[in-house]
Formats: structure tokens, C-alpha cells, sequence
């Protein structure tokens, strides 16, 4: 079913919404290969039978729980180089999202899981279609925990009911984050990129501490100091720092 939307915000153009996919971010993925597909065009399921995770993971949800959802955006003069700054916008908006519902700090895991305290609330996966040196197109694929409140997951997520013990209406919630999602993008596509860069800093998980990270196949205590603009993550192990992208080095916690 498609309504259009008319509001304040300027995304999204469209809402397509489904009872039931595979994944709204494979769903969005073919109809995106048409040129003609609107920048804006949100694909939003209740139910996904084969929610896509980071890492060819999983992402399981509870029927008519959760936001699971998936937009599409052209982002105009982003070069390539830039690219990590839609996954900190996208970020930042979902952290602003949950943020706005309960009182308790939300953080942002490198590179753009969601936490409230230490557990996730949730995820973000970004599918880019890139031709030459040109962004065509970005799929936003965002998971929001809302209302489910038993996770079979072993590591041990949350929702905004479950920190709180409110009911949400899923399409106030979803309200919420399009705003966010639009002023994020507003300030990217501005090139507002040192409130981004220094909002997503100010947020990070665990900046400045001693974490356990998996490298090649190695446990390794590291210092965190920083995320590169490029989206890698500048850590120092046992006295030598060195640049790992997302690939390299990922979080044992
Ligand atoms: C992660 O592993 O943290 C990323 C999870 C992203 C899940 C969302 S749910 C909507 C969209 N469709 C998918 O298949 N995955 C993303």
C-alpha cells in the first residue's frame, strides 16, 4: 500500500508499507535499481523473514513490535571519501530518536549500533550502490526496538518498552525518527560536517577506555582514540596505534 505524505519534514516522499517481507532493505534494493525510484521512498514491514544484521548476521524482531524499516536516499555532492558521514547522520538521528523517549544516556557503538547503557536498542545497516566514483544510491536500513520485550538474541538487547514499560504507537515512534532522520540529513547534505563529526564523537561508546576488540582471530585489550572521517577506528594495542576499518577489528562486547 502506498500513501503519500505531507507534513513539515521533507522525507519521506513515500511510505510503502507491508504487512510482511523478506527484508526491507532487499525489498528496496530492487526497486531502487529502477533510476526513476523517488529519493525519500521509505519501505516499512511489521514482520521480516529474513532481516539482514552487520556481518551477514541475522536481525530477528518480533511481529508488529519494532520499527524495522528501510529508506532511500541519493545524497547529492557526497563524494566517496564522505561516505561514513551518512552512517554518523543516520546515527545521530536514530540516537536523537531514542533518546527523546526515555532518560537514560544513549550512546553510539562504532560504527553505528545504538545503546542504551550497554545494551543495544538498535542497528543500522547501510547498503550503498556505488558506479564509478559516484554514490548512486544509499539503502538506510534501520532497526528500532519498540515495544518487544523478550529477546531470544544471547546478547542481550533492549527496547524503549523494556526500559521504560510504556506501550509505543510504532507510527509516533517512526514520526519521530523521519523528523530526526531529516534534519541529520539536511545538515549533511549542507555540509554541516563539524556538528556531525563532533556530535557523533561526544556520543561514542567507550572513547578513551581500555576495550577488548577481535583482531584476525586474537583478543587484543585496546585503547580507543578515535574515529578517522573515513569511518576506521584508531586504536592503541599494547603501545602502538594503529588504523583499523570495520572489517579489521571488531568489538568482543
Ligand atoms: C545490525 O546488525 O546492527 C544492523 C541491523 C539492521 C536491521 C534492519 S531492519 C530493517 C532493514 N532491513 C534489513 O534486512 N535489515 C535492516
Amino acid at each position: 500500500m502506498t500513501t503519500a505524505f505531507a507534513q513539515l519534514q521533507f522525507l519521506p516522499s513515500q511510505i510503502l508499507e507491508f504487512e510482511e517481507l523478506s527484508s526491507t532493505n532487499d525489498y528496496l534494493k530492487d526497486l531502487a535499481s529502477d533510476d526513476s525510484v523517488e529519493e525519500g521512498t521509505l519501505v516499512w514491514a511489521l514482520h521480516q523473514t529474513n532481516g539482514k544484521g552487520q556481518h551477514s548476521n541475522r536481525w530477528l524482531s518480533e511481529y508488529g513490535k519494532n520499527l524495522t524499516l528501510s529508506l532511500l536516499l541519493k545524497p547529492k555532492d557526497l563524494a566517496l571519501s564522505e561516505l561514513f558521514r551518512l552512517s554518523k547522520a543516520i546515527s545521530l538521528a536514530v540516537r536523537d530518536s531514542v533518546s527523546s523517549f526515555i532518560n537514560v544516556d544513549v550512546s553510539i557503538k562504532w560504527p553505528n549500533d545504538i545503546l542504551v547503557d550497554t545494551q543495544k536498542i538498535a542497528g543500522i545497516l547501510i547498503e550503498n550502490s556505488i558506479q564509478g566514483d559516484k554514490i548512486k544510491h544509499c539503502i538506510v536500513g534501520i532497526g528500532l526496538n519498540v515495544n518487544q520485550n523478550f529477546f531470544l538474541s544471547e546478547n542481550n538487547p533492549t527496547s524503549l518498552q523494556k526500559i521504560t514499560g510504556n506501550i509505543y504507537s510504532l507510527r509516533d515512534v517512526l514520526n519521530v525518527l523521519l523528523e530526526n532522520i531529516s534534519s541529520r540529513y539536511l545538515q549533511l547534505q549542507l555540509k554541516n560536517y563539524k556538528n556531525i563529526d563532533t556530535e557523533y564523537f561526544q556520543h561514542l561508546f567507550k572513547v578513551y577506555t581500555e576495550q577488548k576488540f577481535i583482531i584476525g582471530n586474537e583478543t587484543k585489550e585496546s585503547f580507543i582514540n578515535e574515529v578517522l572521517p573515513d569511518g576506521s577506528i584508531v586504536l592503541t594495542i599494547n603501545g602502538e596505534k594503529k588504523t583499523y576499518s570495520y572489517g579489521e577489528a571488531r568489538w568482543k562486547i
